[in-house]
């Protein structure tokens, strides 16, 4: 069997993006308009993409936990599961969402018909539950003034990253995504002194380079996202967005984050909301507030293709999904999304 062809999760940062969430619908017929839309994604790419080929357009179609199930029922992707929230410092609320389109281009008209495409051929089968259309700002800065991306592996690198390979042997090629909608108390961030801000993010805010260790917190947005585990960096790959509204005074970041298992992404989550150690938590959540939090599975390119169009997942069960929470101490609770954590 040749190597599953990934989806283009590590593509180059892009001037736009459209992140869209959606719900499938209720009822057979719904589930099989998904199915069949998968393997149709490729030359609906195809058809809009080649009006500017210079607009380097690309998407990647991501499943939730429940819908993998509905849709494709077993096997299931390893580490799938609902994202946990966090109760910390802060709280990073989990939210639902199906399925996840992350479509990125040169420009923006290019996202905007390749989202319309797509919803007008998925039609009645699935209800839109967010969608954020980003914008690159100056030199890939956030609207928090820092440039966003530069340690994001890119390449090979990237790759290793982000791309499951024997760990997951039925699921090589794929990959887990999640992300989160922040919104920034600009008026706050903007109260800081440069210094104060460059300490939060841990780099310089003008010249883009890295603090020095004698003089980056421990408590650094770089510091923390930074996990070493058997005397290994676990890398994850970002394609952050700025997002806004002037006129609503709504200025955000949209958080995109791959990987080959989301440990990872999760890990890092932990030590910005709870604190590494416990307390010791990312300040950058002082000043932003994540109002989303969703985890995805990408499946590779391959597997899309060869989705069967008739129903062989098992019939949805009504059962309150479970979640787990973290909580404060970084310990894990189990409950239900629906009620108080079990003790
Ligand atoms: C409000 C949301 C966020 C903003 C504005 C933000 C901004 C930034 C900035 C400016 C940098 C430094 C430059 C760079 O290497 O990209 C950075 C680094 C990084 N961020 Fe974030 N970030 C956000 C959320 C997150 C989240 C939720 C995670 C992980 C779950 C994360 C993971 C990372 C990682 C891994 C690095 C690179 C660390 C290093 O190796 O130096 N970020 N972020």
């Amino acid at each position: 069997m040749p190597p599953a062809m990934p989806q283009p999760v590590v593509a180059k940062l892009t001037r736009a993006a459209i992140f869209l969430v959606v719900k499938v619908n209720p009822e057979q017929q719904n589930r099989t308009a998904v199915r069949t839309f998968c393997s149709d994604l490729p030359a609906l790419l195809r058809a809009v993409g080649f009006r500017d080929l210079e607009g380097y357009l690309s998407c990647v179609m991501a499943f939730g936990s429940d819908v993998w199930d509905r849709l494709f029922g077993s096997p299931r992707p390893k580490e799938l599961h609902v994202f946990r929230e966090i109760h910390g410092q802060h709280h990073a609320v989990s939210t639902p969402g199906d399925i996840l389109f992350h479509i990125r281009a040169a420009r923006m008209d290019l996202c905007f018909e390749l989202a319309t495409q797509i919803m007008s051929r998925l039609g009645d089968a699935v209800s839109t539950v967010d969608e954020v259309h980003g914008f690159n700002y100056f030199d890939d800065r956030d609207l928090i003034g820092f440039v966003d991306g530069t340690e994001s592996p890119t390449g090979q690198a990237g790759i290793d990253a982000a791309i499951i390979g024997e760990e997951d042997a039925t699921f090589a090629g794929g990959s887990y995504v999640l992300v989160q909608k922040y919104l920034h108390d600009l008026k706050g961030w903007n109260a800081l002194s440069v210094e104060d801000q460059e300490r939060i993010i841990g780099r310089t805010k003008l010249s883009n380079v890295e603090l020095d260790d004698s003089v980056k917190p421990t408590s650094a947005h770089n510091a923390l996202t930074t996990i070493v585990e058997d005397g290994k960096e676990l890398d994850i790959v970002r394609d952050n967005m700025p997002f806004g509204d002037a006129g609503k005074g709504e200025f955000g970041t949209y958080f995109i984050g791959y990987a080959r298992s989301p440990h990872r992404i999760e890990q890092m989550l932990i030590n910005m909301f709870v604190g590494r150690p416990p307390g010791n938590y990312d300040r950058l959540l002082d000043y932003s507030r994540a109002v989303t939090g969703t985890l995805f599975f990408v499946p590779s390119a391959t597997f899309l293709e060869n989705v069967p169009v008739e129903d062989t997942a098992p019939a949805p069960t009504e059962a309150p999904a479970e979640s787990l929470q973290w909580v404060r101490d970084g310990s894990l609770r189990i409950g239900s999304l629906k009620g108080e954590p079990r003790k």
